[in-house]
């Protein structure tokens, strides 16, 4: 049985979180340059997000450029802001097609001009899509969204809009870049690397975490599947024990 058959569509996941890794190193074991890693990762876009979409899942989030990415070599990150311009472009067809939803979370000021605009204009265009919601992490890092939060609800303190006592878990998330975003249920990262790298820390608190050794670019429509069978098979217990859940 093939893992799409497997899937109880009553129980999906509400939001699947992906941290999609391992271009570079795809192209490597083909004797190419990152960037052809990063163009075919885009391929790997399309499809995942259009099998959730098919699916029913309602909010997919994928971490496409991290705070700490502006790191990388300069022709590269360059390059990657032209490969996002690009892929803004042609998406545009795909997402109204299957009536995605575009979002956005991260450091937007730090985003080149060029790169903003294309974005604007396919959240714009996109806005009353409700299938699902697609929120593109950009210059993100869940550190500094943490620190822009405590900015922004100390500032509230200091002039009375909210007073001391009042801050509680709902107000934290509601200064999030994700305040729309239902948690996640699902995090996925591929490439073999076990780690967060800064992705929404706070967000993930209660997320089933799912591995595999597959690289982006190699990531199908099938390895979605798996990784919700996978999850559909795991108990969330949530602080409680298995005998209270049934
Ligand atoms: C993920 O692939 C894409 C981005 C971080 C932009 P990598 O570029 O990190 O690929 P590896 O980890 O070097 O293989
Ligand atoms: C995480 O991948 C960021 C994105 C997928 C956008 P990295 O490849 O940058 O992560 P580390 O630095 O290896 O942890
Ligand atoms: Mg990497």
């Amino acid at each position: 049985m093939s893992f799409k058959e497997q899937i109880n569509t009553s129980r999906l996941p509400n939001h699947i979180a992906i941290i999609m890794d391992g271009n570079g190193r795809w192209a490597k074991k083909r004797g190419r340059l990152r960037m052809f890693g990063h163009e075919n990762g885009t391929k790997s876009v399309s499809r995942t997000v259009e099998a959730a979409a098919e699916l029913g899942v309602s909010h997919m989030t994928l971490y496409a450029f991290s705070t700490e990415n502006w790191n990388r070599p300069k022709l590269e990150v360059q390059t990657l802001m032209k490969l996002l311009i690009k892929s803004l472009r042609k998406e545009i067809e795909t997402l109204q097609k299957n009536n995605i939803k575009l979002n956005a979370i991260g450091n937007m000021d730090a985003l080149p001009n060029k790169v903003l605009i294309e974005l604007n204009e396919v959240i714009e265009k996109t806005k009353t899509n409700n299938r699902l919601v697609l929120t593109l992490a950009l210059s993100y890092g869940s550190r500094e969204e943490l620190v822009s939060v405590v900015k922004e609800i100390s500032d509230k303190v200091k002039n009375n809009i909210i007073s001391k006592e009042k801050i509680d878990e709902s107000v934290i998330n509601e200064h999030l870049y994700t305040q729309n975003l239902p948690d996640v249920d699902l995090l996925i990262r591929t490439s073999g690397e076990q780690r967060i790298s800064n992705f929404l820390l706070w967000q993930i608190a209660y997320a089933e975490l799912y591995f595999t050794n597959v690289l982006w670019p190699d990531f199908t429509k099938e390895d979605l599947y798996q990784a919700i069978v996978n999850y559909q098979k795991r108990e969330r217990r949530f602080g409680k024990t298995s005998e209270q859940l049934n």
